[in-house]
């Protein structure tokens, strides 16, 4: 399946889905990265790769969201893409988007869906309590951070944890249940099970 990953930065979960689909076996490809960031670095990281990746700036649009996912959308197509990837992909989606890609856009959200959704979820968590945290990958729908969750990893909240320490741990958790979300999801029950557990934090 031809995949497109859509980046606004760092790029570490590209990283993480870039190795995946190097396994013979892993039914994937990344035919396509692109960032609304000209500068971000997930972008060389794929041309590193000889991944096509293209910067499609969202300035130039200005407040006309549709006609920057227009651009979009069309190098989407131009690729043959089947699957959309978003990971930390900083912009809010129009329907022009997400009713084009329904069901076959999937993005990484660092908390335990559906709490949490938005921005600083670390530092929620922490300021709620809560003992466990981690991350989800859903499938996009017109809102944000909403949609039927195709997976979840936790991690136990540390008393002495800062928001940077959380986040590297649900960051490491994000890395691993990425490629097994996507898996799971273009196979369906053909893919491997992801790692059933149960995780108790008192
Ligand atoms: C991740 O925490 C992801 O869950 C969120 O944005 C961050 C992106 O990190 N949506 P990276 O660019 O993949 O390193």
């Amino acid at each position: 399946t031809r995949v497109a990953v859509l980046v606004s930065g760092r790029g570490s979960n590209l990283h993480a889905l870039m190795a995946a689909c190097a396994a013979p076996d892993y039914p994937a490809e990344i035919a396509l990265v692109l960032s609304n960031n000209p500068d971000a670095p997930g972008l060389d990281a794929a041309r590193d790769a000889g991944i096509p990746a293209q910067a499609i700036d969202h300035r130039p649009h200005g407040r006309d969201r549709a006609a920057h996912e227009r651009q979009i959308d069309g190098a989407l197509r131009e690729a043959g893409i089947a699957c959309v990837c978003l990971a930390g992909y900083m912009r809010l989606l129009t329907p022009l988007l997400t009713g084009t890609w329904t069901g076959r856009m999937l993005n990484i959200h660092p908390s335990l869906l559906p709490a949490f959704p938005g921005l600083h979820t670390h530092e929620r968590a922490l300021a709620t309590g809560v003992k466990l945290h981690g991350c989800t990958v859903h499938l996009v729908t017109e809102r944000v951070d909403d949609g039927p969750i195709l997976g979840q990893a936790a991690v136990c909240v540390h008393p002495d944890d800062t928001p940077d320490s959380l986040a590297a741990r649900v960051l490491e958790q994000e890395h691993r249940l990425y490629p097994l979300a996507l898996r799971r999801h273009l196979e369906g029950a053909r893919a491997e099970p992801l790692h059933e557990g149960v995780l108790l934090a008192v």
